[in-house]
């Protein structure tokens, strides 16, 4: 079966005002269609700048990806936009609309899709009793935890029938605990919709929570790559090995 993500040779180099960085490079992988696939590694690894390219955000400068066998650089800007819908990303800081309530949060996307106003409404508060916050619908972010205002955000990109779900450091500004219920919630969506999930992060805690496979970034090289048993049971790169020695130590 064709993965759903392939990455082919890929890199990526910044024109910095002291030169090129050099945030990606080389790099190949694929992820399997209803996978929870870790990218691991130390901030500036590269992650964010890998994840960028796999969400159209950021265009590589070299190399090929493939969603669904398709290759994104072959695409038509009407074929772009659709593939975009299909893949969702949420953040570190959850990027909620500050003066919008929760359910015109999760309203936003469907209104952009062109979904009528009572119909927006009535499958944003589905989405919020998947994501378990049904009795906060008329409040405002500012009056939300860290982890609810996760949920929502969760709630949100899960409107546009994503396949792929893409965490950026997801968790990172949350408490062990509520990371945990957010992870939680996650292997749920991953198994009730079978979407596939890419999850981002520093914290080794998170990939041995979630992931089946996971691949290790190191000054924008993958370094190393496997199931997470393999990765955390026998490392056998020094980058890797230091990874989770650093993390446990
Ligand atoms: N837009 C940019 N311009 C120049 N350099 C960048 C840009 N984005 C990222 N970088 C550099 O690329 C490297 C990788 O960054 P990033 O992908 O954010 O790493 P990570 O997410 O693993 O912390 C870093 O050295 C960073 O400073
Ligand atoms: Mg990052």
């Amino acid at each position: 079966m064709e993965p759903i993500i392939r990455v082919e040779n890929i890199s990526k180099t910044f024109q910095a005002n002291n030169g090129q960085v050099e945030a990606v490079k080389n790099i190949s992988f694929s992820i399997e269609k209803g996978d929870i696939f870790g990218i691991i590694g130390l901030s500036g690894a590269g992650k964010s700048t890998l994840v960028r390219c796999l969400n159209l955000l950021e265009k590589q400068s070299e190399g090929n990806i493939y969603i669904d066998g398709k290759n994104l650089m072959k695409l038509s800007s009407k074929e772009l936009r659709k593939q975009r819908q299909d893949i969702g990303m949420i953040f570190q800081h959850f990027n909620l609309l500050m003066q919008r309530n929760v359910v015109d949060n999760i309203c936003f996307p469907l209104e952009i899709a062109g979904v009528g106003r009572k119909q927006a409404k009535k499958r944003a508060l589905e989405l919020l009793e998947t994501v378990g916050l049904t009795e906060k619908a008329r409040a405002y972010p500012a009056q939300l935890s860290g982890g609810q205002k996760q949920r929502v955000a969760i709630a949100r990109v899960l409107a546009n029938n994503p396949k792929i779900l893409l965490c950026d450091e997801a968790t990172s500004a949350l408490d062990p605990q509520t990371t945990k219920s957010i992870l939680n919630l996650l292997k749920e969506i991953n198994q009730k919709y079978g979407i596939t999930i890419v999850v981002i992060t520093h914290e080794m805690a998170v990939v041995r929570e979630i992931c089946s496979k996971v691949a290790v970034l190191d000054h924008g090289r993958l370094v190393e790559e496997g199931t997470v048993e393999a990765l955390f049971g026998a490392p056998k790169t020094e980058e890797a090995k230091q990874l989770i020695l650093n993390t446990y130590a």
